[in-house]
């Protein structure tokens, strides 16, 4: 009997060196005359034990990694198809503590399946949410993903229902979905391994938005970084359309919607929605002015949805399982999971799928495992970069949308980024306004010129030339550039650069407190 082992195809999994450690394994498996199916998954999305090679055996998943090409022949020799001891045997793969406390909803079959089998994928309950959506009307498939209190994982969390429901109200010849994949927050990768390790979950969840606002076509904005996750989306959007989930007549509904996919510009501003249409419709990514939302006059001038990967693979679930399923993870008016990222100086970095609520510390600590260098953490970003940066005392804050902001933080797409005691504030935060200064689009001033005043003056508190004066024209900037860009790139830079003056003045050379105007001369 043919026994499966499992190498991840993940990006990450490769980075480390999965392909050549699944090369081998074939290649002593032929050698040995050993029958296996190596199956080429998902991550599980613990990143420090990658490639994590998985066995199945009768008592389940066995767990080995880190693995490295030379420890091929000795997994071999210790019997590692029967789950054999070996001194990088983990163990049943679910019992491994960091993925057994997760609540995995969104990621369910992320690492379990293969990545663009579709029968493994209907084998896991997909396309259940589909099948469930197509026998109700648009305004009841809406009805349920306002009920679930999905909101938008892509940074801005609105409510997904409300947006669906804006497009589904507002008359056409021609809707679209476009499903926002340009993942440019530092420390992110959810969207990358949804689309690497369960490409058809993000497939059914488009496909459902279309049936829900009477929308026929579908982009995908890829980020052009992720050329393997292109490559899985369009392996899984071919097998998707030759199965009849895709195409003019979905499963024989008499119901057309089908994707394609575009490949990002490589710039930040371009995961900025409006940006992001311009970019779409084969111009410079620039921010429009709102009005009108994109959901009454988006692509191409037409009603269009726009949702991150996550926020559209979390639908299936909800339309399978129903709204109340979902709602009932959360806290507050943040509902469901969200699958955080774990990155920067963390010992274990990897996905984190939990119900809002858990703290940032228990993040931190009972699953990151404290920093990676040993030293004490000191500086936690969370939700991009332009999210503030958070002190020790704020890792109480529970993770929920409400929370975060009255703590001064913001969860943003999830992604955690932390520092030790080694890391200097001051120069973060002149980081986050040269970042602004290389990523704004340029339309409006206060993001265009003041991120780059921002740079220097940052540049003259660090160098203490007539400091208070400079801090105080440092805030004052930040005012202007928080009340007067057209977008959060220019809107929110200040927040970093604020919060580390705010949480670190010692980083900044402050002693006393600072002054809080400008004086002019
Ligand atoms: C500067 C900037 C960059 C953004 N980048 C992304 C991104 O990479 N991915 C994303 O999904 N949303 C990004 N957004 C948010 C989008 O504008 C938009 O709110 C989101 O795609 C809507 O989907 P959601 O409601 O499902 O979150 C960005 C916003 C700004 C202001
Ligand atoms: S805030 Fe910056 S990125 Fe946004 S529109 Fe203005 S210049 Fe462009």
């Amino acid at each position: 009997m043919s026994i499966a082992v499992y190498v991840p195809r993940d990006s990450a999994a490769v980075s480390v060196g999965a392909a050549e450690v699944a090369e081998a394994i074939a290649r002593i498996a032929a050698l040995r005359k050993l029958e296996i199916t190596l199956v080429r998954n998902g991550s599980r999305g613990m990143f420090w034990l990658e490639p994590l090679v998985e066995v199945a055996t009768p008592a389940g998943r066995i767990a080995y990694g880190p693995v490295a090409e030379r420890d091929v022949a000795g997994l071999f020799d210790a019997g590692f198809l029967e789950g054999g001891a070996h001194r990088l045997r983990l163990g049943p793969t679910e019992d491994i503590p960091y993925l057994k406390n997760q609540e995995r909803l969104t990621f369910a079959r992320v690492g379990i399946t293969d990545p663009i089998s579709l029968a493994d994928y209907e084998q896991h309950g997909g396309w259940r949410g589909l099948r469930a959506a197509l026998a109700m009307q648009g305004p009841e498939i809406v009805e349920q993903v306002t009920a679930s209190g999905l909101r938008g994982r892509g940074g801005a969390a609105f409510p997904a229902g409300i947006k669906w429901r804006t497009v589904l109200a507002t008359a056409a010849d021609q809707k679209y979905v476009v499903c926002n994949a340009d993942e440019g927050d530092s420390g992110t990768f959810s969207d990358r391994m949804i689309m690497e390790g369960d490409p058809f979950v993000l497939i059914e969840g488009m496909a459902i938005a279309a049936l829900a606002v009477g929308a026929t076509l579908g982009y995908i904005y890829l980020r052009s970084e992720y050329p393997d996750a292109e490559r899985t989306l369009y392996a899984a959007l071919a097998a998707a359309r030759d199965a009849g989930f895709l195409g003019p007549d979905i499963l024989g509904s008499g119901k057309a919607f089908d994707i394609d996919i575009r490949r990002g510009a490589g710039a930040y501003i371009c995961g900025e929605e409006t940006a992001m249409l311009d970019s779409l419709e084969g111009k410079r990514g620039m921010v429009r002015p709102k009005p009108p939302l994109p959901a009454i006059a988006g692509l191409f001038g037409k009603p269009t949805v726009i949702n991150n990967v996550i926020t559209l693979a979390s639908v299936p679930i909800i339309l399978d399982k129903g709204a109340r399923f979902y709602a009932d993870y959360g806290m507050g008016r943040s509902r469901g999971t969200l699958p955080f990222q774990l990155a920067g100086n963390l010992q274990h970095g990897g996905l984190v799928e939990k119900a809002f609520g858990l703290t940032l510390r228990e993040l931190l600590y009972d699953f990151g495992g404290g920093s990676a260098t040993g030293r004490p953490l000191r500086a936690v970003q969370v939700g991009g970069p332009l999210g503030q940066y958070l002190p020790v005392g704020k890792f109480d804050t529970p993770l929920d949308y409400e929370a975060f902001a009255a703590a001064g933080g913001m969860v943003g797409h999830g992604g955690i980024v932390a520092f030790d005691d080694a890391v200097d504030m001051a120069w973060m935060a002149r980081y986050a306004m040269e970042f602004c200064a290389i990523e704004s689009c340029g339309k409006c001033t206060p993001c265009r010129i003041g991120s780059v005043r921002g740079v220097e003056v940052i540049d003259k508190v660090r160098h203490g030339e007539r400091r208070p004066q400079n801090l105080a024209l440092l805030r004052d900037l930040c005012d202007t550039m928080t009340h007067g860009s057209l977008c959060a790139m220019g809107g929110l830079t200040p927040g970093p650069v604020l919060s580390a003056l705010e949480h670190f003045p010692e980083d900044f050379g402050i002693t006393g407190p600072a002054p809080t105007t400008a004086k002019r001369s």
